[in-house]
């Protein structure tokens, strides 16, 4: 009888080298920020010991009727923003007890091959775009109250794209006769504004949606700053990220924070507590950056833009 092939979710990216830097403690506490399908959570699960404890969140229900799969007493999935951490901290006991944080930005392939979703321009489906589909507005209700300037400024900002206003201002032409409410009209209108160029135009103005729809790079600048009361003395903070926006958040946190404090007081000399003091800002330590191989490029296209960063937390 023929083996019934398993279907993959989402192909876990730079796994290897994330589950090597997390340096897993058998008895440690762990925290995936971003389970997805849960390939980084499985490996972090078989690395750990008995006593050991993994933590995993997402926003998506999707992602959360997977985890709960998951029948295991080490491991509590939590449902919410990673933003919303701070909440969990009391219940679970987290402040500055956590041995190793990942976060694997962006979205899963759960999210991006279902049509319905809106995140591929390759499909044709509702324009909703929402990693949590049971909160906020879908992009197709965005672009319908967004005027040419907001929809220009989100996608220079966050696409980086050169013909934002073009493509905004064919957007509200468009929008004066019908609403855009699929993916490909949306994916018509961008080609149609844009000049023939080798890489797919609609890629950039997709993703500027999509961070916008999931207000990612708050969610990703609040959770940065909150990790420290939940990072323990010589832990590690992982990141995966897939677009230089993401990166230069990152990079910038961990070198602001990598710093000792230079505020030196006017009278000197200084007393024990003061230069104490002055050492108190250096949090993070720059530890490695990793990106995948070119065999994990060929058998995983998705992984071709990510950037994993290893920082090792020193203390509070
Ligand atoms: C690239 S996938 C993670 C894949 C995962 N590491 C795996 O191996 O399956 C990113 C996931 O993070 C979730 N996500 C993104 N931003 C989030 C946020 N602010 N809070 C919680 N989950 C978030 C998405 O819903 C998505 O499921």
């Amino acid at each position: 009888m023929k083996k019934k092939k398993k279907k993959i979710l989402h192909l876990p990216v730079l796994l290897k080298e994330s589950i090597k830097y997390l340096n897993i403690k058998k008895n440690g506490i762990y925290l995936d920020a971003t389970f997805g399908s849960g390939g980084h959570s499985r490996k972090i699960l078989q690395k750990l010991g008995k006593l050991g404890k993994l933590y995993a969140m997402d926003r998506d229900p999707e992602s959360i009727k997977i985890a709960k799969k998951i029948k295991d007493k080490r491991f509590k999935i939590i449902y919410d923003k990673f933003s919303n951490i701070k909440k969990y901290l009391k219940k679970y006991q987290l402040k500055n007890n956590i041995n190793g944080i990942l976060i694997d930005l962006g979205i899963s392939n759960l999210q991006l091959k279902n049509k319905n979703r809106g995140f591929s321009y390759q499909k044709n489906g509702f324009l909703d775009m929402r990693m949590d589909t049971t909160k906020g507005i879908s992009a197709a209700k965005w672009i319908k109250k967004s005027n040419i300037k907001t929809i220009s400024k989100i996608l220079k900002k966050y696409g980086e794209e050169k013909f934002s206003y073009k493509i905004a201002l064919n957007i509200h032409r468009y929008k004066k006769k019908k609403d855009i409410l699929t993916t490909k009209k949306l994916y018509s209108i961008i080609k149609k504004s844009v000049p023939s160029q080798k890489k797919n135009p609609a890629r950039r103005s997709f993703q500027a949606i999509r961070i916008c729809i999931n207000n990612e790079i708050k969610e990703l600048k609040k959770f940065l700053i909150f990790s420290k009361n939940l990072l323990s003395k010589n832990s590690r903070l992982l990141t995966i990220s897939f677009h230089s926006l993401e990166d230069r958040i990152i990079k910038n946190f961990i070198f602001k924070n990598s710093k000792k404090n230079i505020n030196i007081p006017n009278k000197l000399p200084l007393t024990a507590k003061q230069i104490l003091k002055t050492q108190s800002l250096k949090n993070f330590k720059f530890y490695k950056k990793k990106f995948p191989s070119s065999d994990e490029i060929t058998k995983n296209r998705q992984s071709r833009s990510a950037i994993l960063r290893v920082s090792k937390f020193l203390k509070k």
